[in-house]
């Protein structure tokens, strides 16, 4: 089965065609960071309107990297859900047009699950079998919009559970966030990891709350620590060089610290032996070695993903989507945009103890 997927929930622009297998036969992403980096934040209109221009010719050009035509595909996916509507309008209005044009059956995909499942994908030839996990896992998802720790007993939504998330900001927000207070530019995830690796977080720990405040909970909070770096540029003013890099080392070593501690704890509670890292955090040099370690002292096995199937991408969407269509399922072309995961939550946002 060849299925098409295409994404455009956020600020990428993204179409691949995967296998069911998980074999991705093509997968291009075009990204609109520099767009949305005079703002430092994403722009929903501003993303909207790209994406009318780009998804046409980024279609094409997955179909002709997979050297397939509409003709010999056997469906087509599309992130329905969750996302900016106005974004997500794109992908779909698209995805509708060429699945009705060609014949084919059209599929929603959550993009959250799209992200759980991209441990999957098989790029550059099939990996050991070793690299892909055996159901069920505990997966961290942590990107720019979503934070979270979800129970992934199988691929479809009635099987994922999610065990704690985020009651305010996401954690690659609260780099993004932090990033702009210290004048580092957007995205602020890998400026700030670079940094970080040059810093000694011990020498700015008077800086930096810890993030967790309740050990046994699995709920997330970034905004405390967001304001603390806020209120100690306000005092001290922008660090620089060495200060600089204590700064975004005793940040990150904050929140790395919390979402590992959280996930492993997770994975203990559930008796799960397996933990897969997702989302665009994933890449954080300090959380991949920090994961690493707590993993290897409890004995479960982590799968860190690599990085092109961390961040937004269409082959994730193309998946899931084909698992979807392979169990017999297909949407309509009724199908709308809805700005919230499918995924029943059981976090409260907001405050109150964590
Ligand atoms: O998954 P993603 O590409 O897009 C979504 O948000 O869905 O994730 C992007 C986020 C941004 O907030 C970015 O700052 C963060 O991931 N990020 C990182 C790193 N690379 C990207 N955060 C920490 N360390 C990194 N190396
Ligand atoms: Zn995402």
């Amino acid at each position: 089965m060849r299925v098409l997927g295409i994404e455009t929930s956020c600020d990428e622009t993204a179409a691949a065609v995967v296998t069911e297998e998980g074999d991705v036969l093509s997968d291009v992403v075009r990204s609109q960071v520099a767009l949305h980096a005079p703002y430092g934040g994403v722009v929903p209109e501003v993303a909207a309107r790209d994406h009318a221009r780009a998804v046409v010719p980024v279609v094409r050009e997955a179909l002709a990297r997979a050297g397939v035509a509409a003709a010999d595909l056997d469906g087509v996916a599309v992130t329905s859900r969750p996302g900016l509507a106005g974004a997500l309008l794109v992908g779909l209005q698209a995805a509708k047009g060429l699945a009705w044009a060609a014949g084919k059956p059209l599929v929603g995909v959550d993009h959250l699950v799209g992200h759980l499942l991209a441990v999957f994908l098989r790029r550059d030839g099939a990996p050991a079998p070793e690299e892909r996990p055996a159901f069920p896992y505990v997966a961290l998802l942590a990107s720019g919009g979503h934070t979270a720790i979800y129970r992934v007993d199988g691929p479809s939504l009635g099987a994922i559970r999610e065990l704690g998330a985020t009651r305010d900001d996401a954690a690659g927000e609260a780099f993004d966030k932090v990033a702009k207070l210290l004048g580092l530019g957007y995205p602020g995830g890998p400026v700030v990891d670079r940094l970080a690796a040059e810093g000694d977080a011990a020498a700015a720990a008077e800086a930096v709350p810890a993030v967790m405040a309740r050990k046994e909970s699995l709920e997330f909070s970034f905004s405390g620590i967001k304001s603390a770096v806020a209120r100690h540029v306000a005092k001290r003013g922008r660090p620089e060089g060495q200060a600089l890099n204590d700064l975004c080392a005793a940040f990150q070593g904050a929140v790395v610290d919390a979402l590992v501690q959280k996930t492993v704890r997770a994975a203990r509670s559930e008796g799960v032996e397996r933990v897969v890292l997702a989302g665009g955090v994933a890449a954080n040099r300090g959380l991949r070695a920090k994961m690493a370690a707590a993993c290897a002292r409890r004995g479960l096995a982590l799968f860190v993903p690599p990085f092109a199937s961390c961040t937004d991408n269409g082959a994730m969407i193309a998946y899931a989507g084909a698992l979807r269509l392979a169990a017999g399922e297909r949407d309509t072309l009724d199908l709308a945009p809805e700005t919230r995961t499918a995924l029943p939550r059981v976090t409260r946002k907001g405050g109150g103890a964590r």
